[in-house]
């Protein structure tokens, strides 16, 4: 096997998105092989942790912000995005996020010299025939990235992902918590193939060592797929609570969006409900270029919920992630 010859010194990377919940994973890793990243931010106080990691250089700024991200960029050689929203909100649209965003950020590297971008995309992410318009505006931002002249750009589209301080398990491990004998739920049927940040962390940082991967767009899917119904009973299990988990019809589905859609936080949309339409499973393994045997949930996700004292058990888990990368 050829010897793999590491270059005394890494490019300095611009994380947009690297305070979230992947992005604290990726840093983590990019640290952890002796990369320069800077991330951005909005909110610098609430991050303090990532300050700590070797390497790290927490900005506060603004990437919607041309001025700012344009200064962000300045001696990047790598740019990562991972910046996007759920739903919309004051703090930008679909629009605004998911194309604005990889428009100008494209635009700006090819200014800036930064060569090399890392895109993070999702499953089912389609311009023309994705359902909803978070996944048709995924859609767009991924293809016009693509697209970009003088730019060797790799695209991720992972299913749900989880991890500690995921948005799937822990808020469903939240809701299942309240006090109520059955839990009703929107779209039971939708499928998903979780997959480990872990692994998803590791795909990327593979992808920017690996020159074969660029112009590739690459779907990630954990192990197994499963019904929403039953990884909410899983999770249910997992907390020992017994909760009766009742699927809703399509029509109770999309009554539960049109109320939780104007609840403060919209904890589930019509747009949300859109998204379940189509099923987030993967028709391959995991990319073989990356070498990852990916992690199966059952083997993860007990570490990080079962704990009242969360917030130990994901410190403690860090330090060993940390330690693993
Ligand atoms: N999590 C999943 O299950 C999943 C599944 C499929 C695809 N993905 C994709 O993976 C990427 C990362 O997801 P994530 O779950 O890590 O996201 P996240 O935890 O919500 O993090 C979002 C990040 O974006 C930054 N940001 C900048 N401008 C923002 C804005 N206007 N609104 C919201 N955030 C803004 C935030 O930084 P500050 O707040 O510090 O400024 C934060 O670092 C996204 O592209 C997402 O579509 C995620």
């Amino acid at each position: 096997m050829p010897l793999r010859v590491e270059p005394a010194v890494k490019p300095l990377v611009c994380l947009l998105g690297g305070t979230g919940f992947v992005g604290g994973h990726l840093a983590a890793l990019l640290s952890a092989h002796g990369y320069r990243v800077r991330i951005p931010t909005r909110r610098a106080q609430r991050h303090r942790e990532l300050r700590v990691l070797p390497g790290i250089e927490l900005v506060d700024a603004d990437v919607h912000d041309t001025a700012a991200l344009r200064a962000l960029l300045h001696g990047c050689a790598v740019a990562v995005n991972l910046v996007a929203v759920l739903n919309e909100g004051h703090a930008g649209g679909f629009e605004d996020v998911h194309v604005k965003l990889p428009r100008n950020l494209v635009k700006l590297c090819g200014e800036g010299g930064v060569g090399r971008l890392l895109h993070m995309s999702a499953l089912n992410a389609d311009a023309a025939r994705g359902p909803s318009r978070y996944l048709k505006t995924k859609g767009e931002g991924e293809d016009l990235v693509h697209r970009a002249e003088d730019l060797q750009v790799t695209s991720f589209r992972p299913s749900v992902i989880f991890g500690p301080d995921d948005h799937f398990f822990n808020r469903f491990a939240c809701l299942l918590r309240m006090p109520a004998p059955v839990f009703p739920l929107a779209c039971p049927s939708a499928r998903f193939a979780p997959v480990f940040v872990g692994d998803v962390a590791q795909a990327m940082l593979a992808a920017l060592e690996d020159p074969r991967t660029i112009g590739q767009r690459y779907d990630l899917c954990g192990p197994h797929a499963y019904t929403l119904k039953e990884l909410v009973e899983y999770t249910a299990r997992v907390l020992r609570l017994r909760r009766r988990v009742m699927g809703l019809s399509p029509a109770l589905s999309r009554l539960q969006a049109a109320v939780m859609g104007h609840l403060p936080g919209k904890a589930f949309t019509h747009d949300n409900y859109l998204s379940l339409q189509v099923d987030s499973v993967c028709d391959g393994g995991f990319p073989a270029i990356f070498g990852i045997t990916p992690a199966a949930l059952e083997t993860v996700v007990p570490v990080y919920l079962s704990h009242r004292d969360q917030r130990g058990r994901y410190d403690e888990y860090r330090q060993r992630a940390r330690h693993h990368y």
